[in-house]
């Protein structure tokens, strides 16, 4: 009997601010999810040196990154079911992105959008936040990723990520395999409830733009409920011309697994009180067990499970990374 090939999934997350409803329908619930299967082997990894792109002060640095790796744990990722650790822990991930960046173009890191987008938000312009796809790129390809589960705003970094595996393969032989996005059908864009035409970002200076994963019922209730909607009274899905509805019917949708159809139909002519009162309901239970799993974590054993990541990890990036350092012209000697 042949036995199938698994196929890795590599994704990160910047230990950057606090995780919210967006992160986690749009990403991180599909992370959970994919432990279930047999034919894949997951990897998740707090990207860390990716956070330190951002403006940052150290100390809330430290504290941030444990608190990212705490809600994970909290939404289910399972350490005795996926390799989990935090980026800085491996050095061969800058290593690789040292090496893919002799094969990058300047042209292709020119049309990035998201340098442009976050310098013209404010975040200093420097050469690691010029490169942070690069280092992306060597995230996904380091061990050897099939496929890389993320929200819709990351399609962009993962086709450069194709682009400079097959650069490398071309020049320095088939080494790396060419990654696929794996972006879900539905909430890969959960948007901001202060303005449902932009995304539901950590970045928003206003707290009530997000749900957090860790908000309190009341907090979630609150926010809901004054959530920006247009003025027609009817409950329906259409994005243009009701991106607050539309948003909110998503987000129900997404926590109760009914159809958008259904949900609509029943909530129709309710009045937006009471469909509001409905989504918060459907997303405080949906969040309950994130927050009472979160507030039962001991942070030594959260310490101890990243360390045993860490250590898994820098063995299994060790022999892969032999494979390219053979590859360019690096042997040990
Ligand atoms: P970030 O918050 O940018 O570190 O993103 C972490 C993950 O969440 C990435 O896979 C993003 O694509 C995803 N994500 C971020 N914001 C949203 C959103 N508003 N809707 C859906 N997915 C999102
Ligand atoms: N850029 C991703 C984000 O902001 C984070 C990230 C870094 C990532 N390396 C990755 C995601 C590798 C997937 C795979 O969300």
């Amino acid at each position: 009997m042949t036995e199938q090939k698994k196929r890795t999934v590599f994704s990160g997350v910047q230990p950057t601010g606090n995780i919210h409803l967006g992160n986690y329908l749009g990403a991180f619930r599909n992370w959970v999810a994919l432990q279930d299967d047999p034919n894949i082997e997951p990897i998740y990894c707090i990207v860390d040196l990716h956070g330190m792109t951002n403006p940052y002060d150290p100390k809330d640095f430290e504290a941030a990154r444990l608190e990212t790796a705490k809600v994970l744990l909290a939404i289910g990722i399972d350490p005795d079911r996926s390799l989990f650790y935090m980026q800085s822990q491996v050095p061969h991930h800058p290593e690789l992105a040292w090496i893919l960046g002799t094969v990058t173009p300047m042209g292709v890191l020119n049309r990035m959008t998201q340098f442009k987008d976050k310098t013209e938000r404010g975040v200093p312009a420097n050469l690691g936040l010029f490169s942070y796809p690069v280092l992306m790129a060597a995230d996904i390809l380091l061990l050897r990723a099939d496929l890389v589960p993320v929200g819709d705003d990351q399609r962009q970094h993962i086709e450069m990520t194709r682009d400079l595996a097959e650069r490398f393969n071309n020049r320095f032989g088939e080494v790396f395999p060419v990654p696929d996005s794996l972006v879900p059908e539905t909430s890969a864009r959960v948007m901001s409830l202060t303005d449902p035409t932009t995304k539901m970002s950590k970045s928003d200076p206003n707290p009530k733009s997000r749900i957090d994963v860790l908000d309190s019922p009341d907090e979630v209730r609150k926010k809901i409920m004054s959530a920006v909607t247009d003025s027609e009274p009817t409950v329906r899905f259409d994005r243009a011309q009701k991106p607050g509805i539309s948003n909110l019917l998503e987000i129900m949708s997404a926590c109760t697994g009914r159809s958008i159809d259904d949900l609509a139909m029943e909530y129709a002519d309710g009045g937006y009180g009471v469909f509001k009162e409905a989504v918060a309901e459907a997303v405080i239970a949906e969040l309950a067990p994130i927050r009472s799993i979160y507030q039962n974590l001991d942070d030594a054993d959260v310490a101890r499970i990243l360390q045993r990541g860490a250590l898994d990890a820098r063995t299994k990036a060790e022999g892969y990374q032999q494979e390219v350092r053979d590859a360019v012209g690096l042997h040990r000697q």
